[in-house]
């Protein structure tokens, strides 16, 4: 499969995406779009691939929005029709099981907050700069901005940024719990690989439960959420992994994965 606006190399069990229009700071156009669904229904359908990282090329952006050159002279009735901005949450988030990591390099603004938060988690280089400034453009967020980043940090910083659309820094964005690590720019894609790689270790069935019953904890009750962590947990004792996980650490030998 070959891209013209995005990279993908596979590292062993981990597929590395990265955004690839530095002279538009990695801005989402429809093309980014089409070229990152195929290649996350690739990632989604090779049993070898484990995990993935999503990045930004070149040292300003991880991605500065949406394209706002594609969407200055489209029209309404055209947003509306194609459900603009749908198949992001549909085909990236919710038919990928697999956890993937947003190693955030630079700007994440608008759309590419949105992106970021669209991962499992994020690891921010201390450069990275996060903003929902769609308001100064006559907008708002169309990408899960409003909804996930005020899951993320709450209502009061979700509303500074989204009505002044004014930018937080890496520091902020780890203290409101935005951000899992920050790491120096210069070490950001180590560690973004290097967390990939580590889940990537683990046994695969267990890394989609894990992710699921996270992500479970968002959309339902409390109630509701335990009992489908039980239900999980459970299916998970049936695996031959659980088997081999709990004699390697009877026998003290590292485990060998079957993912079953
Ligand atoms: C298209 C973009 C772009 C974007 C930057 N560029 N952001 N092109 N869409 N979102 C382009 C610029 O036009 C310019 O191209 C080149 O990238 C470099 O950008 P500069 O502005 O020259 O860089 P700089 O002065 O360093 O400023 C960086 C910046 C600024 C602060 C990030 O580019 C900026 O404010 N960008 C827009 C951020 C934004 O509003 N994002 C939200 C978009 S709306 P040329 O060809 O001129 O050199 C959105 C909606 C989400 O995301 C979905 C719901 C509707």
């Amino acid at each position: 499969m070959s891209f013209e606006t995005i990279l993908v190399e596979r590292k062993g069990a981990v597929t590395l995406f990265t955004l690839n229009r530095p002279q538009a700071l990695n801005a989402l156009n429809s093309q980014v779009m089409e070229e990152l669904i195929a290649a996350f229904a690739a990632f989604e359908a090779d049993s070898g691939q484990l995990c993935g990282v999503i990045t930004g090329s070149g040292e300003k952006a991880f991605a500065a929005g949406a394209d706002i050159k594609e969407m200055a002279l489209k029209p309404a009735a055209e947003f509306f029709a194609e459900d603009m901005f749908a198949p992001w949450t549909s085909r990236l988030v919710k038919a990928t099981r697999k956890p993937w990591i947003a190693a955030v390099n630079g700007f994440a603004l608008g759309g590419g907050c949105e992106l970021a938060m669209m991962a499992d988690f994020i690891i921010a280089s201390e450069s990275a700069k996060f903003g929902q400034p769609e308001i100064r453009l006559g907008i708002a967020p169309g990408m899960g901005g409003s909804q996930r980043l005020a899951r993320a940090v709450g209502k009061a910083k979700a509303m500074d940024l989204c009505l002044t659309g004014r930018m937080m820094d890496a520091a902020e964005a780890e203290r409101a719990g935005l951000v899992s690590r920050v790491v120096p720019p210069g070490e950001l894609m180590a560690e973004a690989l290097k967390a990939a790689e580590a889940i990537a270790a683990m046994p695969p069935l267990a890394i989609l439960a894990n992710k699921e019953m996270v992500n479970i904890a968002f959309e339902t009750t409390l109630d509701q959420g335990l009992l489908a962590e039980r239900r999980l947990f459970q299916v998970l004792t049936a695996t031959q992994d659980k088997a081999e996980g709990m004699a390697a650490f009877v026998e003290k030998r590292p485990p060998v994965w079957l993912g079953r």
